[in-house]
């Protein structure tokens, strides 16, 4: 059995990972060696076989005995000890959350429902890097790739309404820790059904104009009663790193670009943090390459992959089925809102919303996994 590492499966995405994990039955296919960076020594968790206890995540030595290692650690434990760990001649499989290596040369993004022939290939050329995709992207790509496989993309432009999860735990805590700060700012007033609705609001604005400081730790401005329009670094060229990421990523995913010999397809939108909890949710607005009946499109998405569900196009079906608090826990990922645009019959609108810890993060870290030793 191969030796798997683990590092940074208490986090929030490697919580996930590791409930993921174990509903699929993946510890019984490996010898686990669960590492820490503040707990050596420590007991490990349940799953733990005959290594019992914690390692030291920064201990190359003991990372080097590993065949494969998954982290989601995040970029600061990759940036540090992925390239010692490389030097020191370890020649294993690095399967990593974070961004940091996700556009080199020598690693690959992974989401094999969507890529799994770029996966192979890159197996077969002896690539040892895989990383998980942007969150955003992953789940816009489960949801889509059946446009792209079938090559009728000329362009997407994506929208983006992204969950306070994306930023962390801290920024989800956050997000509720304001909305309550605003209830109570204005319960009484709630209670009171013949109080004015612009009292309450003029009440709410002043608490979010008066947030202490660290009740906007980190998101730096309000989000309960509000959104962000902005997400990740600023390039300085008008664009979000996390809106950069949208192209070049779907495009990487994909095989297409200049390392693979081909043109890319522009996918560009703007980035929007709103009060969402964990799933990610996209307006695209899709140039097709030919103008193609709307119910063979239908067809092409719904027969993509086994996690993709159309829902129709109709009030009913979009409030009950295509939100976040619909979607949070499951690997569905629904693509709805689907019509033809009055820019005409090439042009077509879609939403979609997917759990960003799951195909978000952790789904495709642990199915590379599963690729690798079955
Ligand atoms: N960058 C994403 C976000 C997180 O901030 O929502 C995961 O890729």
């Amino acid at each position: 059995m191969k030796l798997v590492g683990l590092v940074g499966w208490r986090g929030m995405v490697g919580s996930v990972l590791m409930q993921r994990m174990q509903q699929e039955g993946d510890f019984a296919h490996i010898e686990p060696v669960f590492f820490s960076t503040s707990n050596t020594g420590g007991a490990a968790p349940a799953m733990a076989k005959n290594e019992k206890t914690l390692k030291d995540a920064n201990d190359i030595d003991a990372l080097k005995k590993c065949d494969i290692i998954i982290t989601c650690q995040g970029g600061d434990y990759t940036s540090a000890v992925f390239p010692k760990l490389r030097a020191s001649g370890w020649d294993g499989y690095w399967i990593d959350a974070a961004s940091t290596l996700r556009m080199e040369n020598d690693a690959v993004i992974v989401l094999d429902p969507v890529n799994l022939d770029v996966i192979k290939t890159a197996l077969s050329r002896g690539v040892k890097n895989y990383v998980g995709g942007n969150c955003t992207v992953s789940c816009m790509l489960m949801g889509l790739g059946g446009l792209f496989a079938n090559g009728l993309v000329e362009w997407m432009s994506s929208m983006t309404y992204q969950a306070a999860s994306g930023g962390g735990a801290q920024h989800m805590r956050e997000l509720l820790t304001q909305f309550g700060a605003i209830n109570s700012e204005v319960k009484a007033l709630l209670d009171d059904p013949a109080s004015a609705i612009l009292e309450i609001d003029r009440k709410v604005l002043a608490k979010q104009h008066n947030f202490a400081a660290d009740e906007t730790k980190q998101f730096g401005v309000p989000l309960a009663g509000n959104l962000i329009p902005w997400i990740d670094k600023d390039l300085h060229n008008g664009q979000s790193k996390e809106e950069w990421k949208a192209g070049a990523e779907t495009n990487k995913i994909l095989g297409l670009g200049e390392a693979f010999g081909t043109p890319v397809i522009p996918v560009d939108g703007l980035c929007v943090r709103i009060g969402a909890m964990r799933c990610h949710s996209q307006a695209l607005t899709i140039k097709l390459k030919k103008d193609v009946p709307l119910d063979e499109i239908v067809d092409m998405i719904a027969a993509n992959n086994q996690w993709v569900k159309v829902v129709p196009n109709n009030r009913e079906d979009s409030m009950r089925d295509l939100t976040p608090a619909a979607v949070t826990g499951s690997l569905t990922i629904p693509v709805g809102r689907l019509r033809k645009m009055q820019m005409g019959g090439d042009y077509l609108s879609a939403f979609t919303v997917g759990d960003q810890l799951l195909w978000g993060a952790a789904e495709p870290l642990r199915r590379m996994l599963r690729i690798l030793i079955d």
